[in-house]
């Protein structure tokens, strides 16, 4: 078994709806996958499963080469587990009575056990590196919501995660904010370096198809297309993929065209 994170046939079921059916994939560390699909296909499902947010009704999947689940039941000690993956979602992420530096320190000291002043040190580093530094003192409500998100990406990082999930982490800012999320992710990547794998859910096809290694689609709680990223719009065959790249690549102008057909 590779390192990274690998699964096997997830399946997820909300009160007899089947939300996740038989979702197989993997994420080598270095390696970046980008999740697309259309609201409610089941992508934040995968990614809180995979995280042990969310119990799991079939399927496997390991870390670095260690089950941690098997058949929908988890075999180890989930805090181990949660612990090496970190997650990001749309909103929300930061606790708001606290400083961005009480922000990114408090997982650090209170889950790695590591001492304040390291951790304000290594806290410190982080936010330089993502130009963040100037922002250190502010509480959350007097940041924009690029900077939340920027923010939550370096607390993230500063877990030392064996993976980063990143749920829909642009699809609540303006388009200036969307780009500066956009780089601190690029450079969180680079930061990390080659031990990382980064499940990534965007609806930017470019985004994608440039940053990650590969791109799935996820239509009805299955993986209908899963492909190195720079053949998925010439060669994705599903009928639900093949209408989002069209759709994509001609733009807003035919979404405004067809719009009320
Ligand atoms: N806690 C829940 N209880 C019941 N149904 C849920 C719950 N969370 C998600 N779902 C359903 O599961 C499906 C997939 O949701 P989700 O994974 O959030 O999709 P996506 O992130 O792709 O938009 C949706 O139909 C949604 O309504
Ligand atoms: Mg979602």
């Amino acid at each position: 078994m590779t390192g990274g994170i690998v699964w096997t046939n997830l399946a997820k079921c909300f009160d007899g709806t089947d939300v996740l059916r038989g979702v197989s994939g993997s994420v080598k560390p270095g390696e970046t996958l980008a999740l697309m699909g259309r609201s409610g296909s089941g992508k934040s499902t995968l990614l809180r499963c995979l995280a042990l947010l969310e119990p799991t009704s079939g399927g496997s999947a390991w870390l670095d080469g260690e089950q941690y689940l098997d058949d929908g039941e988890v075999i180890v000690d989930p805090v181990t587990i949660r612990r090496r993956i970190s997650l990001v979602f749309q909103h929300l992420n930061l606790f708001p009575t606290m400083s961005v530096l009480q922000n990114c320190i408090l997982g650090p000291v209170r889950a790695l056990g590591i001492e304040k002043s390291k951790a304000r040190a290594q806290a410190g580093d982080m936010l330089e590196a993502l130009s963040l530094a100037p922002l250190m003192d502010r509480y959350p409500a007097t940041l924009s919501g690029g900077e939340a998100q920027r923010v939550a990406i370096a607390r993230a990082l500063l877990m030392r995660p064996a993976v980063l999930l990143l749920d829909e982490v642009t699809s609540a800012l303006d388009p200036e904010s969307v780009y500066s999320v956009l780089e601190t992710i690029q450079s969180a990547r680079e930061i990390a370096g080659n031990r990382l794998s980064i499940i990534l859910v965007t609806h930017l096809l470019r985004f994608a198809e440039s940053f990650a290694t590969h791109i799935g689609f996820l239509d009805q709680g299955v993986i209908v297309d899963l492909l190195p990223a720079e053949s998925f719009s010439a060669e994705a065959r599903s009928v639900p993929t093949r209408k989002f790249v069209a759709r994509e690549q001609a733009g807003w102008k035919s979404a405004v065209h067809t719009s009320g057909r």
